[in-house]
């Protein structure tokens, strides 16, 4: 079909309105050029597309279609529209984003890559607690925030982004540093050191002790996954991390990771702000960079081995 964006503007408007007259007007042109293009989508299409009843006018079986077409075409134009604008648009100013503390890995990485091509940009990157992240989030206090573990409700927008990879880690000369498929409850005697409540890593470590029906009270509580590390590495005990904060250690041979049945428990890293809400450029560009280059731009290897 040789369709022109004019003839499905104009079929749009006559159709959403039922009448040429409001169309004419809507589009700001005369009664009779509007009909003659509805008249050639006519001829294009091959079939009525419109039929008058009574006063009004109304879209045949065929033309229903080609309405719903319409209007698919015409958004998509009007997206493409201000996504063009927004590139043509300064990508400078304020950006204020909390993330959890253990994207501390990563989301420095993200953001020095972002700078790097928009400079203008201020950056004011919050570190802090998953339970502190989700009061903000609730408060609208920045243009968005990243965390693994979602909130239950349903009155924000989360965007998917990396693997969340969670794993149990353990001093290099742990008793069952070789053993493969170890179960749980098999170290239901062992020291486990564990973030402050409030924290998204304790959240997993608690589930996943109570599915199993074991004591999820913790041997000693840190405040920070690098303190747990440290803890970990002088065989304090053992400890629920994300991956993403072991990459040195492991690579040091300082950790290793025990092999227990239920791990890695693979998840995700969101983009997460309020419902519908619309944001300003710069945090937009931002989370646009976050969704479509991460991979690309972290040394992610290691999270599959
Ligand atoms: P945390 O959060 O840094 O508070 O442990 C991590 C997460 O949300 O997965």
């Amino acid at each position: 079909m040789n369709v022109t964006i004019r003839q499905l503007k104009v079929f749009e408007s006559v159709t959403r309105h039922h009448s040429y007259t409001q169309a004419a007007k809507e589009l700001h042109l005369t009664q009779p050029a509007v009909s003659m293009q509805v008249k050639q989508l006519e001829d294009n299409a091959g079939l009525p597309l419109l039929e008058q009843i009574g006063k009004k006018i109304y879209p045949t079986t065929a033309g229903k279609a080609m309405y719903e077409a319409s209007v698919d075409i015409l958004t998509r134009l009007k997206e493409l529209d201000n996504t063009v604008e927004e590139l043509k648009g300064e990508v400078k100013g304020p950006l204020q984003v909390s993330v959890v503390t253990t994207s501390k890995y990563f989301m420095p990485q993200l953001l020095g890559a972002f700078l790097q091509r928009y400079p203008d940009v201020e950056p004011k990157l919050k570190f802090t607690n998953r339970a502190n992240v989700v009061e903000r989030l609730t408060n609208n206090i920045d243009d968005f925030v990243v965390m693994g573990q979602l909130p239950d409700d349903t009155k924000f927008d989360s965007f998917p982004f990396l693997e969340n990879v969670i794993v149990l880690a353990a001093p290099p000369n742990h008793r069952l540093a070789k053993q493969k498929n170890i179960e749980l409850k098999d170290l239901q005697d062992e020291r486990f050191l564990s973030r402050e409540p409030g924290s998204g890593t304790r959240q997993v470590f608690d589930r996943m002790m109570e599915e199993e029906g074991l004591n999820a009270e913790p041997y000693m509580e840190l405040g920070s996954s690098e303190a747990i590390k440290q803890a970990v590495m002088a065989g304090l005990g053992v400890a629920v991390l994300s991956l993403y904060s072991l990459k040195l250690e492991l690579d040091a041979g300082k950790l290793i990771l025990l092999d227990v049945k239920g791990f890695p428990v693979r998840r995700r890293w969101y983009v997460v702000h309020l419902k519908g809400k619309q944001l300003p450029l710069v945090p937009q560009t931002f989370l646009n960079f976050i969704l479509m280059e991460s991979d690309k731009i972290l040394d992610l290897d290691y999270l599959t081995n």
